[in-house]
């Protein structure tokens, strides 16, 4: 018979790399919620049109790499490619900017994206995100840009860039689309299937297209900045000026555009210089949205977010980077009665809150501190028949082997104060 494999693209996280996961989760949680965000989880599957109106039908996310499919009951269902649209949906759905009109949510759960997969790049993969809904001031994108590079550093991740750019507002955008429109005419001839279709309907996304031809002629395509309005121009001056003075470094990328069609004014992400990930090396995306909460159906709202890809800041992290477990004792009980002395043992262990390990099938010592070196226990505590009745265990250190004999009344603080 066949066997199983996991879905092309989708990956099991084996207990042995857990401990990574749970730093970056644990480290992001911490600063996220000393910025006063609270966690928000929302369902995986969500009604499809969610997508096709949030992130947009003319985007590579929505036209190509959605799992989309009918239900049962003939509902159409999408697998969430990403966590922006779901929060807002949320937002609206529980009538929030009602009792909370300065919204701060994060989450973190697997999206689905059916892309070609390669290093970095997951058909199921894992995103921590942040969104900020109610809030228009560029200090607002300062603070969340500074976050999200305060979190990446926190992680001990060097080289560092930070991409900002601004796609202007409701304002700006008819007449840059206008003249990209002009400017893309002119190479009809060169530009991909796809971006002729583009060109029609959405001709910002000819400007992210992954095909190097398309790459060279969207180089060259009017900027964005020639036709901001002064509205979006403040907003984009007074926020390099707040970034300047938190001493914040960024690049002005004036031809980045995003893959999601819900931005407007600023947009940022953040690469990291690394070998690890090649062309991947975007780790974090984000940027303003001040249409989408309106466009879902809710008020009129501004919004501005970002999120990141858990395994791609897992290929980042240095080498050796220190990620504490919590110490793990084992307890060995050897002669008449030891499985229970050490079940006993074990229990108090655990109930003190300490991580406690013992051997089952019970057997010889030597056979019980092989185990425990082999699930890398610390301490061993050796409950044998004889010391046991005089009130007392032995106390071993598995790094060095060294043994002494210590009173029961005195274990707990003991392990206390090897924790
Ligand atoms: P995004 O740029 O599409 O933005 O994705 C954000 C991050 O998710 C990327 O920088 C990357 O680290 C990771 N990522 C995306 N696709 C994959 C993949 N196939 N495999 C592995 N990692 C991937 C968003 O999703 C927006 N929702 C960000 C946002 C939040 N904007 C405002 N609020």
């Amino acid at each position: 018979m066949k066997t199983l494999r996991s879905v092309k693209g989708m990956h099991d996280i084996l207990p042995v790399d857990m401990p990574r996961w749970h730093f970056v989760e644990a480290t992001y949680r911490n600063l996220v919620e000393r910025f006063g965000f609270s966690e928000i989880r929302t369902p995986i599957l969500e009604p499809l049109d969610l997508f096709v109106r949030g992130i947009g039908e003319t985007t590579d996310i929505v036209e190509k790499e959605m799992y989309a499919f009918t239900d049962k009951g003939g509902e159409h269902l999408g697998l969430r490619p990403e966590g922006t649209a779901s929060a807002i949906r949320a937002f609206i759905q529980h009538n929030v900017g009602a009792t909370e009109p300065r919204t701060k949510w994060y989450y973190l759960g697997p999206m689905f994206r059916r892309e070609r997969p390669a290093k970095g790049r997951y058909r199921q993969f894992f995103q921590a995100g942040a969104e900020v809904i109610g809030v228009g001031e560029p200090a607002v994108d300062a603070e969340i840009i500074d976050m999200a590079v305060a979190f990446i550093v926190s992680l001990g991740i060097e080289d560092v860039v930070v991409k900002l750019n601004t796609l202007g507002d409701s304002e700006t955008r008819p007449a840059y689309r206008s003249a990209l429109k002009a400017y893309l005419e002119a190479y009809k001839e060169d530009l991909c299937t796809d971006c002729l279709r583009r060109l029609e309907t959405n001709p910002l996304r000819v400007l992210d297209c992954k095909i190097p031809a398309c790459g060279e002629i969207a180089a060259k395509a009017p900027s964005v900045h020639d036709f901001l309005s002064r509205d979006a121009r403040a907003h984009f001056e007074d926020l390099c000026a707040l970034l300047d003075h938190c001493k914040t470094p960024y690049d002005v990328a004036p031809q980045m555009v995003r893959g999601l069609d819900y931005y407007s004014r600023t947009i940022f992400e953040i690469h990291v210089n690394s070998h690890s990930l090649g062309a991947q090396s975007a780790v974090l995306g984000g940027g303003r949205y001040d249409g989408l909460v309106k466009q879902l159906g809710g008020r009129d709202t501004p919004a501005i977010g970002f999120s990141f890809g858990i395994e791609r800041l897992l290929m980042m992290l240095p080498q050796g980077t220190a990620i504490d477990a919590a110490p793990l004792f084992f307890v060995a009980g050897v002669g008449d009665g030891g499985l229970t002395r050490a079940l006993d043992i074990a229990r108090q262990l655990r109930e003190q809150g300490t991580r406690a390990e013992i051997s089952f099938a019970g057997g010889s010592l030597r056979s019980q501190l092989k185990r425990a070196h082999r699930l890398g226990a610390q301490v061993t505590i050796i409950a044998g028949e004889e010391e046991f009745d005089r009130g007392a265990v032995a106390w071993r250190n598995m790094e060095d082997g060294m043994q002494e004999e210590i009173l029961l009344g005195d274990l707990m603080a003991r392990v206390e104060a090897n924790q």
